[in-house]
């Protein structure tokens, strides 16, 4: 069976990646940014998922104002890169999980989410940038580390979906995944955000305060999170706050209760607060074989380490 072991919530900046693509790591400004993710680079080396889902929005890359899905799924075998403002980033191809795909589409569609199937697809820095900050920088020629499913939400026209409906979604993601007969160990990252405004006499607008509440929530309390409407983001977090709801996606495809591994919080990057979290599930424990426990002993140990 196959199964969600993790999920990441990160920050999608566009200028993160024009920063990575023009070998700008080093200078003190994204240093400190790209410092927060050395340690998730290295939890990510180590947990080598078989799959990961990526939850972004498309920025008038692949989708404009004449076709606008709420949630698209990629199910084709790989999506190119493709880009506003800076052009398509200089990274490979993303190879997608076509059978995963097409299984989570049917699981979550007789679920009653009505999703866009898209069966050629290309991806933006919504998607690209959450990776690199994962998997590191990879050369265009390479290949990234594992299989990615997409899965584009509309957070930039009106209407979006509700942090509800995208919680909702994610139990959907989990009952799909967790019905595909493959032994495959799959992440899910929830991005964007965090609090931001880049437009209007508010452009600039960051708010600390309600973003760390959102992650200290995110890990123990979503319950409160997916019952704030749309206008609490937009006047707390910002017009463009309002791509929180995606993290939303992500928690809801975990279980209940979750270990956080990491988290990461600068200000400011571009015009947001960079925020990041790594939650896992806890290992499941079995009444026939105690093993498990120290398995589970284990993977606490683990996590103790990597928490700064
Ligand atoms: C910026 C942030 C975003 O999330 C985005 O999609 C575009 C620009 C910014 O901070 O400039
Ligand atoms: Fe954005």
């Amino acid at each position: 069976m196959a199964r969600i072991i993790a999920g990441i919530g990160s920050s999608h900046v566009p200028a993160i990646g024009a920063a990575l693509d023009n070998n700008k790591t080093e200078e003190p400004y994204w240093k400190r940014v790209f410092s927060g993710f050395e340690k998730s680079q290295e939890w990510m080396r180590q947990t080598k998922p078989d799959v990961a889902i990526v939850v972004y929005n498309d920025h008038a890359s692949a989708f404009s104002v004449e076709m606008i899905p709420t949630f698209a799924l990629g199910c084709a075998a790989e999506f190119p890169p493709a880009d506003e403002g800076w052009g398509p980033r200089p990274v490979p191809v993303v190879q997608g999980h076509p059978a995963l795909a097409s299984h989570i589409a049917q699981s979550v569609i007789l679920d009653e989410f009505d999703l866009t199937v898209c069966n050629k697809m290309e991806v933006d820095h919504g998607m690209t940038v959450p990776m690199n900050l994962l998997f590191g920088k990879i050369p265009k020629e390479g290949h990234w580390p594992c299989p990615v499913i997409p899965l584009a939400v509309n957070v930039v026209m009106y209407p979006p979906p509700t942090g509800h409906r995208c919680f909702m979604l994610g139990r959907a993601l989990k009952k799909a995944v967790e019905s595909y007969p493959d032994d495959l160990r799959v992440v899910i990252f929830g991005t964007g955000g965090l609090s931001h405004q880049i437009s209007g006499p508010r452009a600039g607008l960051i708010n600390s305060k309600w973003d760390k509440a959102f992650l200290d929530n995110l890990s123990s309390h979503p319950e409160k999170l997916v019952k704030i409407p749309h206008i609490d983001y937009m006047r707390e977090a910002g017009a463009e706050g309002i791509e929180m709801v995606m993290w939303l996606i992500m928690r809801g495809a975990l279980d209940d209760k979750v270990d956080e591994v990491y988290r990461f919080y600068t200000v400011p990057a571009s015009n947001t607060a960079v925020g990041h979290i790594i939650l896992a599930n806890r290992a499941k424990a079995s009444k026939r074989k105690p093993a498990v426990k120290h398995k589970r002993a284990a993977a606490q140990t683990k996590v103790e380490r990597i928490r700064s």
